[in-house]
């Protein structure tokens, strides 16, 4: 456990917590149990991702997609956002984490985003981890947003086009002023990214494990972390020339 290097731990950690269904099948039970053993391993991840010093964590908790889910499912994990974002704010105070959402927030009903406002305001002030969720969240619709939002300040003569960089569009998504994700988890066996940071992972490092997210544990995340910490991030460039500037 005690293994992992402090000074090489991922600024950004992105994980996709897929298999909540899947683990609640396994056990006859109804997928809205495996939501609701999910969130206990959302509070452990985010406890103990902060212990360690990470930067910001953003965790994928509701695609753009996931609105097509069974009219119960949606209403499940709505109420269950709802209690959970309520219920961490003290929490999060207590470990100085700081509370942000990306997403197409006019989706969502006015109740939880009265309580993503409130959990916002209340964490402003921490200086330690940003936890970010990414709710009715979708890449491609992120890009496509900040191409119409730069389009638009260009037409209107705030942007002059010979200045649009890579830095200037990445200003315009949703993840503007967070540093790329260094390591993405996903659970559950599946190898996709499914629309999660498309943009923002060109160079991020990809762990897949086969756990389920409702039995990703402290454990879990020091195996994912302790694999990232053994890669060598070549950022396009040779092993000799990473040798040299280091
Ligand atoms: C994927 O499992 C998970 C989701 C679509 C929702 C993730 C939600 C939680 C972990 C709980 C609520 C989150 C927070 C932050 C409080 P799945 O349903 O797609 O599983 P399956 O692929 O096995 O069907």
């Amino acid at each position: 456990m005690n293994r992992l290097k402090p000074d090489k731990m991922p600024r950004h950690l992105a994980i996709i917590m897929d298999g909540n269904g899947r683990w609640a099948k396994q056990r006859m039970l109804q997928r809205i149990v495996g939501h609701q053993k999910g969130v206990e391993a959302v509070r452990a991840t985010v406890e103990e991702c902060s212990r360690l010093g990470i930067g910001f964590l953003t965790l994928f908790a509701f695609s753009a997609e996931n609105w097509l889910r069974p009219k119960t499912e949606v209403q499940a994990l709505m109420a269950l956002l709802k209690k959970y974002i309520r219920s961490e704010v003290p929490r999060m105070m207590r470990n100085n984490v700081r509370f942000g959402v990306i997403g197409n927030r006019e989706d969502l009903p006015a109740s939880v985003n009265r309580e993503i406002d409130d959990a916002i305001a209340r964490t402003a002030g921490n200086t330690g981890m940003l936890l970010t969720l990414a709710l009715s969240y979708g890449s491609r619709q992120e890009i496509a947003r900040a191409a119409v939002r730069l389009a638009a300040d260009a037409v209107a003569g705030t942007v002059d086009l010979a200045t649009v960089s890579e830095e200037l569009f990445n200003s315009y998504l949703f993840t503007g002023g967070i540093p790329d994700p260094d390591l993405l988890i996903r659970t559950s066996g599946e190898m996709r990214i499914s629309n999660f940071l498309l943009w923002q992972l060109a160079y991020t490092e990809l762990y897949f494990t086969d756990v389920n997210w409702p039995e990703f544990d402290r454990t879990e995340l020091h195996k994912a972390l302790k694999d990232y910490q053994e890669r060598e991030r070549r950022f396009g460039l040779t092993s000799d020339q990473l040798r040299v500037c280091r």
